[in-house]
């Protein structure tokens, strides 16, 4: 059998301890019973659901004024669940468009209130991000909501900006560099990417912004009856929670956030130090603002879509896989997530120079 790689945006590549870890457990987690088959109300479920907010109140340093919420609905119930929870009648919050998903969630939240566009370069596609001292922020707003890695286009924040109140959407960025949380009124995060399955989203937001809403919204996207049932209000996911927890585990037994950072860093800087010494190969997102996670990239050569269709189908044969581009951005794109390690990435860069030296 070949070794596979998988490069896939999400749902992404697991760690295989932690797949190997769920294989053995599935049929007798505890009491001779799957994981899957407990009710969501037992001692044993409670406990779980108590060990993963602990373990990510230690990796991602939590402060106690913070609440964390396991919900459904991933990332996309969060753009309605934001506003609905928190702006009242008469206020607004600021939402900075970087690309896609940021997009997506200012056209969502519009649908429910009243949204100022603070910057858009949603379209811009090259990821120069201007200072933030440069955004049009309404003094009023009672949020300002960005994305931190917009995993489509791979354009991510490699610093927190510096405004008060807030919200970072870190699905694609979860658990790979700490939060500056002095900034934050909440974070969320749904767990298909680096922390575990489909199925979950956390929320972890500051407590003095659960206060009940006025206006009537659906219980099930309500933060403060999630809170007030500690993520029991329904029949919560409790596997994709089961897994997260495994995730978190696997993440301290790795050496925690700053270990991730670090092997972050060390796998982005192996694969665009490649692509930019090629002139075979192109990224055209500002250095300043390239993704460490998502990494685009396209032939940059005369009939480049032939060559790439031909790349693409050699790099499957191969076992690489899901590295096709975004149908926005076309070419490639490697998602490289905590799961996958720096072996992976290296024999993804030996792939692209033999074809390079192939088709110069
Ligand atoms: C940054 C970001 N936000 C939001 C979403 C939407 O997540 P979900 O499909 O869980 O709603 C995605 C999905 O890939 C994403 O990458």
């Amino acid at each position: 059998m070949i070794q596979t790689w998988n490069f896939g945006a999400g749902p992404a590549m697991l760690p295989p301890a932690v797949l190997k870890k769920i294989q053995n457990e599935l049929l007798d987690w505890k009491q001779g019973i799957s994981v899957m088959e407990f009710g969501h109300r037992t001692p044993e479920i409670e406990a779980l659901f108590l060990t993963l907010e602990s373990n990510l109140r230690s990796l991602l340093n939590i402060p106690n004024e913070f609440t964390v919420l396991f919900m459904h609905g991933g990332a996309r119930a969060q753009f309605s669940a934001l506003p609905l929870n928190l702006l009242a009648q008469g206020e607004h919050a600021d939402y900075i468009t970087t690309g896609h998903w940021s997009h997506q969630a200012a056209l969502e939240a519009k649908k429910f209130s009243d949204i100022h566009i603070g910057l858009d370069i949603s379209t811009v596609l090259d990821g120069t991000i201007p200072p933030c001292t440069d955004w049009a922020l309404s003094p009023q707003a009672k949020y300002v909501h960005y994305t931190d890695n917009e995993t489509i286009e791979g354009i991510e924040f490699l610093n927190t900006p510096n405004v008060p109140n807030l919200i970072s959407d870190i699905t694609s960025s979860i658990l790979s560099k700490p939060i500056d949380w002095a900034k934050m009124g909440a974070v969320y995060a749904s767990a298909q990417k680096n922390l575990g399955i489909a199925g979950m989203c956390v929320l972890i937001i500051r407590q003095d912004w659960l206060k009940p809403s006025k206006k009537p919204i659906p219980a099930i996207l309500d933060f403060n009856l999630l809170a007030e049932s500690k993520s029991l209000y329904n029949t919560p996911p409790v596997f994709a929670c089961y897994v997260a927890l495994l995730i978190t585990e696997w993440v301290i037994a790795q050496g925690g956030i700053q270990a991730m950072q670090a092997l972050c860093a060390q796998r982005a800087a192996l694969l665009y130090d490649y692509i930019d010494n090629s002139d075979f190969y192109v990224n055209t997102i500002h250095p300043l603002s390239r993704s460490r996670i998502n990494i685009s990239f396209n032939i940059n050569k005369n009939k480049s879509k032939i060559l790439e269709s031909e790349l693409l189908a050699l790099s499957t044969a191969k076992g690489f896989k899901q590295l096709k581009g975004h149908r926005v951005k076309g070419g490639f794109r490697a998602s490289l997530y905590n799961a996958m390690p720096l072996e992976g990435v290296e024999a993804l860069v030996k792939l692209l120079k033999q074809f390079e030296q192939q088709n110069r």
